[in-house]
């Protein structure tokens, strides 16, 4: 039997202040989050289910972790601690690239995806470590990062494991939570809704679950020769929303903010409202938009975010289902049914019970304009999936045809801008996050005669000599007008190349906190499907002076 719609209220998570208050002004503060087992109830009806959870405390650790709540330019410490178990509740395959701790233990480390921040404190995949440090990747340096927030306010940050080959059952057991940097004297001024009732953070995940509530992900792979438990995609039949399946949330006759993320290992969102109330966008993962764009269908792919303002006065209904169309995996998969195809529920208040004197203005805030020709450099960034021969199933994925333990190709210089031409040589979109950069796609193109360019493609591993120019000059597709803005995670169709400006690093990291982005460990940059980055779709990211 499935679960009952719409019987648990949405949660709002527990925030947790980036910084402290010295005789009324902010000041740089250190916090301990701590990564515990524990219960954690999704859903009325469904007994606990076990989950990894971040908290300050083992009882206050929450699914998602609790927001935390930064300001610009005011630098915060997290020591990040582990106090899980010896044994992972989820499966793992050993034939990934993946930690292998030898006392056992779960490796994790912990990434702010999004944030500005030196090489350090990046969480680097093989930075992990197991409860009490006990022991630690090959490229561990420290237990406190910093994160100097000196990047501008707007965009919805997230902190996230990042474990080498882990990451996918890391956070589908629940190592994820919000961040969000403000500037009160900046964002102020826009008037939009605020406070901790009207701006809230949405967490979307898809999950699966066993009858006694334990979290079910598939142990057997789609080749278990190859890798006895990998699948190319996980997605769940439940979708949950800050921890719960499908939530309901009572709203008044006003205007709302949502910070929606999603942190699904897999599935796309395509969300909708059910009585055709459109989002107002106002800003993307790493920024504003310059002017709010209002759009009924909003496309969400894993890992990206996006800052909406509702207004619920304009509802004559006084329930409005959030509604999912996104096939998974996207773009050519299955078509959600009547679980995944719906995500939550708004219940109006009947009455106006306050004025609303929040707005969406017209003129949000502008950051440094895209400037392609600025450039300097342009390189090819080329997505592969590789199958098996006799099931036909995929074993993994590669970026450029390499490893990522290959020596860094993509070394750009500190400070400056490049292009990247990514083409995508397979059936699915795969989200492209950059560590530390912002990036933004001004040209979408299709690939003509596909199959000859792949076959070249698969046999030189080289682009420009298999004639990329000729191949792309297929239709050409806008890109949204809510997505042209500065992002950390762009949606890279198949059979396209997608031109993307990229900026290595939007702040000037001497003011505020100074950092060296080119030391060591460095960073990555990696399709954010998390079975695909695990498995291998991730190369490392080297800035150079
Ligand atoms: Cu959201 Cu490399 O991560
Ligand atoms: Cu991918």
């Amino acid at each position: 039997a499935s679960l009952e719609m719409y019987v648990d209220l949405l949660p709002q998570m527990p925030k947790v202040l980036g910084y402290s208050l010295k005789y009324g002004r902010p000041a740089p503060t250190h916090l301990t989050i701590g990564m515990y087992q524990k219960k954690w109830k999704f859903h009325r009806d469904l007994p606990a289910t076990t989950v990894f959870a971040f908290g300050t405390s083992a009882e206050s650790a929450t699914f998602p972790g609790p927001t935390i709540e930064a300001l610009q330019g005011v630098p915060l410490w997290v020591t990040w601690e582990n106090h899980l178990p010896d044994r992972h509740i989820l499966p793992w395959d050993p034939t990934v690239p993946v930690a292998i701790p030898r006392a056992g233990g779960v490796p994790t480390v912990v990434h702010l995806h999004g944030g500005v921040h030196p090489p350090q404190s990046d969480g680097h995949a093989n930075a992990w470590f197991t409860a009490g440090f006990r022991e630690r990747g090959p490229t561990w340096t420290t237990p406190t990062y910093a994160y100097p927030n000196a990047q501008s306010p707007g965009g919805v940050l997230w902190y996230h494991d990042h474990a080498l080959g882990l990451t996918r059952a890391n956070l589908l057991a629940g190592l994820l939570g919000a961040y969000v940097i403000r500037n009160p004297a900046a964002e102020a001024p826009l008037g939009l809704p605020c406070g901790d009732a009207l701006d809230r953070v949405l967490v979307l995940a898809d999950r699966s679950f066993y009858a006694d509530g334990s979290l079910y992900m598939n142990c057997t792979g789609d080749n278990p020769g190859v890798h006895p438990q990998w699948q190319p995609e996980y997605f769940g039949d439940a979708v949950t929303v800050n921890g719960k399946a499908w939530p309901f949330l009572p709203v008044a006759r006003r205007r709302y903010r949502f910070r929606i993320i999603n942190a699904s290992n897999a599935r796309f969102f395509n969300l909708s409202l059910s009585n055709g109330l459109p989002f107002h966008v106002i800003g993307s993962d790493a920024s504003y938009l310059p002017r709010p764009v209002a759009v009924t269908h909003l496309l969400v792919a894993v890992a990206e975010a996006f800052d909406v303002v509702v207004d619920f006065s304009e509802s004559s209904e006084a329930e409005l289902e959030v509604v999912n169309t996104a096939p998974y995996p996207y773009p050519d998969g299955d078509s959600p049914d009547h679980l995944t195809g719906k995500v939550m529920k708004f219940v109006v208040a009947p009455a106006r019970l306050w004025d609303d004197h929040s707005r969406v203005p017209a003129r949000l805030l502008e950051y440094v304009k895209v400037a392609e020709e600025e450039a300097a450099q342009r390189r090819y960034i080329v997505m592969y999936e590789y199958e098996d021969e006799a099931t036909g199933n995929p074993t993994h994925l590669y970026i450029n045809g390499k490893r990522p333990e290959d020596p860094a190709t993509e070394t750009p210089r500190a400070g400056t801008t490049e292009v990247w031409e990514v083409i995508n040589l397979t059936a699915d979109n795969h989200p492209l996050h950059l560590h530390l950069a912002t990036f933004q796609a001004v040209r979408v193109r299709g690939l003509v005669e596909l199959e000859e360019f792949k076959r070249c493609m698969e046999r030189l591993n080289d682009a420009a000599r298999c004639g990329v120019a000729r191949h792309a000059v297929g239709e050409e597709v806008a890109v949204p007008e809510h997505e042209r803005t500065w992002k950390n995670v762009v949606k890279i169709a198949p059979g396209f190349v997608t031109t993307v400006v990229v900026k290595f690093l939007m702040v000037d990291t001497g003011r505020a906190y100074p950092f060296d982005a080119t030391a060591e460990p460095g960073y990555v940059y990696h399709c954010h499907i998390l079975d695909h980055e695990d498995n291998a779709m991730i190369r490392p990211l080297k800035l150079i002076r």
